[in-house]
């Protein structure tokens, strides 16, 4: 079969590198020619584990292609996937013109037997629109449109993909869900559940997930600001609640907020098409608020033991939104980088794959280093931002030595407190009362830093 993916992006690339791997011939088409280019020379423009191996033996199979020619790829094509960005406007509502402008360049080539199928997250009605589209584009000839909505996760894409919980596929007539059971049956066979609904069925599927798994995670933070106060640990509560087999323990790890360029894009014009309809999704309208909130009310924990913000100095570490991604879209470290450089605070930072895309969003707010030890020198506060295992296996004496300050906020809750305090470090988790060094090392260092604050003194 014949599959052409129009969009190399983290989902294009990865979908159709998959299906390459289950035997289909695939072409990957991209706009920006620099992307195909590197392609071609085997260079895979996101990190994402597994990718470029796979990639690469797929190309040296001849099953996988990069092109730039839409036109060209088109032509003998049996499925034309749509996997553009689908961005947020300014209203919360998604920006459908690069799907619709795919669509009105496919709509120019496409065989008449060829089924266009959109991958990338939309709101419900949009594949009937692109079916519409289509059809003016080929001068009212029939055309066939198949929703297929994707629920991989950056940094687990491959596995996502190939071990999928299920393959939703909506489309309005009987043929086309059957050409979309046999390209996807060598993973039916595997025993992944295929799931054919109508085309704005599968498009509501896809926002209602994320909008549910962002819930998760909005709540169990809440649950995290109700243990610090009343000295509960988050952790544990978590596991005792996800231990009921109806909750489960998915997606119930606190942290800095959810970010990443899918669960605030996608809660957003969720919470959009529910005002559209007159049907307010008010939990999810208040959890976009209190996500944001979240995120500042961090970067204010931090301020608040700085008594010298122009003279202090933070070190961050980990800029993408999650690990396993150099992806920071909407990441959480972002907007506490931003608010602490408002304040006048000098941000040294860290990532091990991030660095690149996060220097290109925050340019000179910040000055970076290689590794985070020299990132913490000098620093009156590390805090960790993305859960990534270099940071996990922190040598924390290394650390505190080289620290001025005394204060490390754990904002994925990576580190044992007990293990950090033993170094004179106060410990700032999620979820998890504040653990002071013992009283000694604090006395030391109160004397060795102007900066220093008395966090016991402190609402945090
Ligand atoms: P991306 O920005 O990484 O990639 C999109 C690519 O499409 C870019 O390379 C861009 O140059 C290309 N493009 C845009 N218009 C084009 C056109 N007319 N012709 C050819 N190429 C064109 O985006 P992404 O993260 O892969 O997301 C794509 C869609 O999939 C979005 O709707 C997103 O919400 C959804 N999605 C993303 C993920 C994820 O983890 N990133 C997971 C599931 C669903
Ligand atoms: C998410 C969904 O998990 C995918 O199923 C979906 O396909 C994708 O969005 C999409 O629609 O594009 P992704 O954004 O790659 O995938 O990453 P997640 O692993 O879901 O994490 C999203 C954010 O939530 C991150 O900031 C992460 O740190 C945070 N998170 C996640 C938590 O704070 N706690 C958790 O328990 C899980």
């Amino acid at each position: 079969m014949n599959v052409v993916m129009i969009g190399a992006g983290y989902v294009g690339l990865t979908t159709g590198t998959c299906f390459a791997s289950l035997g289909c011939n695939v072409c990957c088409v991209d706009l920006n020619e620099e992307r195909i280019r590197n392609l071609k020379h085997g260079q895979i423009p996101i990190f994402e584990p597994g990718l470029g191996e796979l990639v690469a033996q797929m190309t040296a199979a001849g099953r996988l292609d990069f092109s730039t020619d839409l036109a060209a790829a088109v032509k003998s094509a049996d499925f034309i996937f749509i996997a553009v960005g689908t961005p947020a406007r300014a209203d919360g509502d998604i920006d459908l013109s690069y799907v619709e402008a795919a669509a009105r360049q496919i709509g120019r080539f496409i065989p008449d037997e060829a089924i266009v199928v959109i991958k990338s997250t939309v709101v419900a009605g949009t594949a009937r629109a692109i079916g519409q589209i289509l059809k003016s584009a080929k001068g009212g000839r029939n055309v066939y449109v198949a929703s297929n909505p994707e629920f991989l996760r950056e940094g687990s894409a491959i596995d996502d993909f190939m071990k999928a919980d299920r393959i939703v596929v909506g489309s309005d007539e009987p043929a086309t869900a059957a050409a979309m059971r046999e390209l996807y049956r060598p993973l039916i066979e595997m025993g992944i559940p295929f799931i054919s609904t109508t085309t704005t069925d599968a498009e509501l599927i896809k926002y209602a997930a994320n909008a549910f798994l962002a819930l998760k995670i909005g709540f169990i933070n809440e649950v995290a600001n109700i243990c610090e106060n009343a000295g509960g640990n988050v952790t544990t509560v978590a596991q005792g609640v996800g231990a009921d087999r109806r909750i489960g323990q998915n997606f119930l790890q606190p942290g800095p907020g959810f970010g990443g360029s899918c669960f605030p894009k996608d809660t957003r014009a969720f919470a959009a098409t529910g005002r559209r309809y007159g049907a307010p999704q008010t939990l999810i309208e208040r959890l976009i608020e209190g996500n944001e909130e979240r995120k500042a009310m961090l970067a204010d924990r931090i301020l608040a033991v700085l008594t010298e913000k122009r003279r202090s100095r933070v070190a961050i570490l980990g800029m993408a939104f999650k690990a396993q991604t150099d992806d920071v879209r909407e990441s959480a470290a972002l907007t506490v980088v931003s608010a602490l450089t408002k304040a006048g605070v000098e941000v040294r930072g860290h990532d091990p794959k991030a660095r690149g895309p996060a220097q290109s969003v925050l340019g000179t707010e910040v000055i970076w280093h290689e590794d985070p030890y020299a990132a913490a020198h000098g620093a009156d506060v590390v805090a960790i931002l993305t859960e990534w295992d270099d940071y996990r296996a922190l040598d924390l004496k290394r650390l505190a030595d080289l620290m001025n300050g005394k204060h490390l906020f754990d904002y994925r809750n990576l580190l044992c407190p007990e293990s950090v305090t033993r170094h004179g470090l106060f410990y700032h988790g999620i979820g998890r009362p504040l653990v002071k060094p013992p009283l000694d090392d604090r006395r030391k260092s109160a004397g060795g830093s102007h900066l220093w604050a008395d966090v016991a003194a402190s609402p945090i």
